[in-house]
């Protein structure tokens, strides 16, 4: 029997579709594409999913990355997310690809937007899976790199949305990306970002003031600043939150100390996620179960973070009301 939250339709506005990159689909591409694995087996893989923090992660991240090469690769991987998402109730997902990740080894960045966003139409035609695309720029590369990844994109600009910042967060902040995000601004795109995952919250002040973002994809360290919880209160800006990752990245020590029922109560726009689900341990419903227990959210709680990840996704307002649960 399903349980009320696994029943309930939901929205997912966090997830690096290389975070869902499964072992047994990465050992089936390498072996298609004639790559080596630094693992033996899947299980070897499973084992060494321990990580001290977001960098130990990334490292390991990056390397399964290198199984995806051809446009197929792409459909496949963000396939066999859609039809996990499916199984979830999740009718409404907005994905996050690292196209660098794969332009500096060589790949068209058209071989990865054409993979990734046929799958998404057929998602939409045969799953009833409305869905859409944000692009993030690796704040640990250049932001040359990032200009020119942006120049690049435009010309799929009907295929994207909105543009993040993610990968490594300490030393990269969001001031060493303002000029490529006015860009993107002035070329009709929404913002968003990482902040205050590890990084301090300033840098989630600087995600607000220099990149203008929509949402701020974590930031749980604004609990350091009451001003700027006040702020995303009063602003309704959403947190994109993964309480899942955020344990196996060590941002805090177990689910029971999560700060996000404290911050859902000061009437901050907090959405549940699964961020990487293939390398945390869970999609979407592992991640609303996994805390409802941990922090014994009550059922107006949940049925509160199901209307904010309406409320706060890309969709049109009459999209939104279509969605919101009684
Ligand atoms: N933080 C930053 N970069 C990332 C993450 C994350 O949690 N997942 C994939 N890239
Ligand atoms: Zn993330």
């Amino acid at each position: 029997m399903k349980t009320r939250i696994e029943q309930l339709p939901k929205a997912e506005l966090h997830i690096h579709i290389e975070g869902a990159l499964e072992p047994e689909l990465m050992f089936k591409l390498a072996q298609r594409n004639h790559k080596k694995l630094p693992f033996d087996s899947v299980e070897a893989a499973k084992q060494a999913y321990e990580f001290k923090d977001l960098k130990s992660f990334l490292d390991i991240y990056y390397q399964g990355a290198n199984v995806l090469w051809r446009e197929e690769d792409f459909y496949d991987l963000t396939w066999h997310y859609l039809q996990k998402a499916k199984k979830q109730n999740i009718c409404h997902t907005e994905i996050f690809f690292d196209p660098q990740t794969h332009t500096n080894r060589g790949i068209p960045f058209e071989v990865i937007i054409t993979g990734i966003s046929e799958a998404l139409k057929v998602a939409r035609e045969r799953l009833n899976i409305s869905s859409h695309l944000i692009l993030c720029f690796l704040r640990d590369l250049t932001i040359e790199s990032a200009f020119e990844t942006l120049k690049t994109a435009t010309k799929y600009g009907d295929k994207i949305i909105a543009f993040g910042l993610d990968s490594a967060e300490k030393n990269n902040p969001p001031s060493k990306f303002k000029e490529v995000f006015d860009k993107v601004r002035a070329e009709g795109f929404l913002t968003v970002a990482h902040a205050g995952e590890e990084g301090t919250s300033d840098y989630i002040w600087q995600a607000i003031n220099l990149l203008k973002v929509s949402r701020i994809d974590h930031g749980v360290r604004c609990i350091d600043d009451p001003n700027l919880v006040k702020f995303l209160a009063d602003k309704q800006i959403p947190l994109t939150v993964c309480p899942l990752s955020n344990v196996k990245l060590k941002v805090f020590n177990s689910l029971g100390e999560h700060n996000l029922k404290t911050l859902l109560n000061q009437g901050l726009c907090i959405t549940i996620n699964s961020d990487d689900p293939a390398y945390f341990g869970g999609y979407l419903n592992e991640n609303f179960i996994a805390i409802t227990e941990a922090l014994n959210l009550t059922k107006a709680e949940l049925k509160k973070l199901v209307n904010n990840s309406f409320q706060a996704s890309f969709l049109s307002q009459q999209e939104k009301e279509n969605l919101f649960i009684q």
